[in-house]
């Protein structure tokens, strides 16, 4: 048994054995054990005449223990059950002296630099576990509505965002390239006979597959090379990206609510004992602030996503909010909104959801010039069927649209851009054979993490994060 099912069970009076690592040693008495099953820690209380001053002495935080022992009900507060132990092994010595984790609170920053030890804190479990389960129920919502799962490719020739943020993956010599005639690097000569990259989303190949299978998604990795050092960008995340044919714009928002309020059910409805950790630690951790500063407690503001309708708003709408706004007529806002077309910064998206709505916000109709080339264009001429959905403390959570399925619109969109077509001519040939309208969206992973976790930076979501300047782990 692992520690998860000796609590949830309480085989009082039987004889166990479990391993596990050290988060505290009282007394020279109490260990709090805990083997990563959950966040709650088994109490083993030590019998001295069962073992030696020796082993003792080897018992420190972050020591790996075999303990054999009988379940017992807990004498102390605080726990229902605990295990006297007959017999403790040390599997593993972790050296006091020079162990960075002691049994205090340490900064999220302290642990982001030993992001190898940093998997056995009961924050990081807590994020872990839940960032699992979440995977999990992403797969299984699409599972369960007959969507298929299409591994789209890492590496890939196009840029399907259009906006050159790629890594480049080359075998090529940098010291030395094969040049053409005219200096420039023959790419020709390179591993697959062409310039390639680590792709920036999967979208483009699901809808291929879209266009033949009727439902799909991907859900794989993705890698922009933006230098956004902030709390909501990484180098490489993971993407939730379903594709849907005869889907329009509006579909896609029920889809994309669905998922979202399906997905953070399940963890509220299976995650129980992580997120009570969780909701607790924010509490702690905003006990300092004043009260207009603190955040909605994370269970409420779960409960109160996966129970109200997202408000949908156009873009002009939004604009018009926004040029009327305290922030702006005050010129609070970093970016002031003056006029239709402008780009919208992550203060004017948290104004809409934080301040002037008080709930998720789907926006949708946005200029075509600050959006990806195969966003299908409206009768207007100057707006594409676009949506983002923002949430409350992240901002843009999911970026989706219904595409351009006409082949002659698309073609011009590919040429205005400056896109070259011979990297497209797959994707403009399925307009050419039996197109149809589809639409699909991209869910951020460790956004959506943020926000169920309640952690403020998305480098403490994702086990390994990737960062300009940082990959050490
Ligand atoms: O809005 P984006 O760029 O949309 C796409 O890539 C589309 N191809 C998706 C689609 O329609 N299939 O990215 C989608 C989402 C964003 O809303 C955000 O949640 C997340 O991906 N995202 C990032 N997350 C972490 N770090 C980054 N650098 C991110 N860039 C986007
Ligand atoms: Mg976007």
């Amino acid at each position: 048994m692992n520690i998860k099912e000796i609590i949830d069970k309480e085989p009082i009076g039987q004889e166990i054995e479990v391993k596990g690592w050290v988060r505290t040693f009282r007394s020279n008495r109490f260990i709090a054990l805990n083997d990563g099953s959950t966040v709650k820690n088994l109490q083993v209380v030590v019998d001295f005449e069962n073992e030696s001053e020796e082993t003792l002495k080897r018992i420190t935080t972050g020591a790996c223990l075999k303990v054999h022992g009988i379940v017992v009900e807990s004498q102390g507060k605080g726990q229902t059950i605990e295990l006297n132990n007959k017999a403790i092994e040390v599997l593993g010595d972790s050296h006091p002296e020079e162990y960075p984790l002691q049994p205090k609170k340490h900064s999220m920053e302290f642990l982001r630099e030993i992001a190898h030890l940093r998997p056995r804190t009961q924050t990081f479990g807590a994020i872990f576990r839940l960032r699992h389960a979440l995977q999990f129920a992403v797969h299984k919502y699409f599972n369960d509505n007959g969507f298929f799962m299409v591994h789209t490719p890492i590496v890939t020739g196009s840029d399907a965002e259009g906006a050159g943020e790629m890594f480049r993956v080359s075998t090529l010599d940098p010291s030395n390239p094969p040049k053409n005639e005219d200096g420039s690097i023959n790419w020709k000569e390179d591993f697959f006979g062409k310039e390639t990259n680590l792709t920036v989303s999967g979208q483009l190949e699901a809808e291929l597959f879209a266009l033949g299978l009727g439902k799909v998604y991907t859900f794989g990795p993705t890698f922009r090379a933006e230098n956004s050092n902030t709390t909501r960008h990484l180098a490489e995340f993971w993407m939730i990206e379903p594709e849907v044919a005869f889907n329009d714009l509006f579909d896609n928002m029920d889809l994309a609510e669905d998922c979202l309020k399906y997905v953070i059910r399940y963890v509220m409805d299976n995650c129980v004992d992580d997120l009570n950790f969780l909701h607790e630690r924010q509490i702690q951790d905003e006990k300092g602030l004043p009260e207009d500063k603190r955040s909605m407690p994370l269970m409420d503001k779960l409960k109160f996503v996966a129970e109200n309708e997202f408000v949908r708003c156009s873009y002009t709408e939004a604009i018009d909010i926004l040029r009327n706004s305290k922030p702006n007529k005050k010129k609070k806002f970093q970016y002031i909104i003056e006029e239709w077309g402008a780009d919208l910064q992550s203060e004017h998206e948290r104004y809409l959801v934080e301040k002037h709505f008080g709930k998720p916000v789907i926006l949708y109709d946005y200029p075509a010039s600050i959006k990806a080339f195969y966003m299908r264009l409206n009768e207007d001429g100057k707006t594409v069927r676009a949506m983002d959905i923002l949430f409350p403390g992240i901002g843009e959570i999911v970026g989706g649209s219904q595409r351009e399925e006409r082949y002659d619109v698309l073609k011009q969109k590919v040429a205005d851009f400056g896109i070259e077509e011979e990297s497209l001519w797959w994707y403009l040939e399925t307009r050419k054979f039996g197109t149809c309208v589809h639409s699909g969206f991209g869910l951020g992973f460790e956004r959506l993490i943020n926000f169920v976790s309640g952690m403020t930076n998305i480098r403490d979501v994702i086990p390994f994060p990737r960062t300009p300047k940082n990959a050490e782990f």
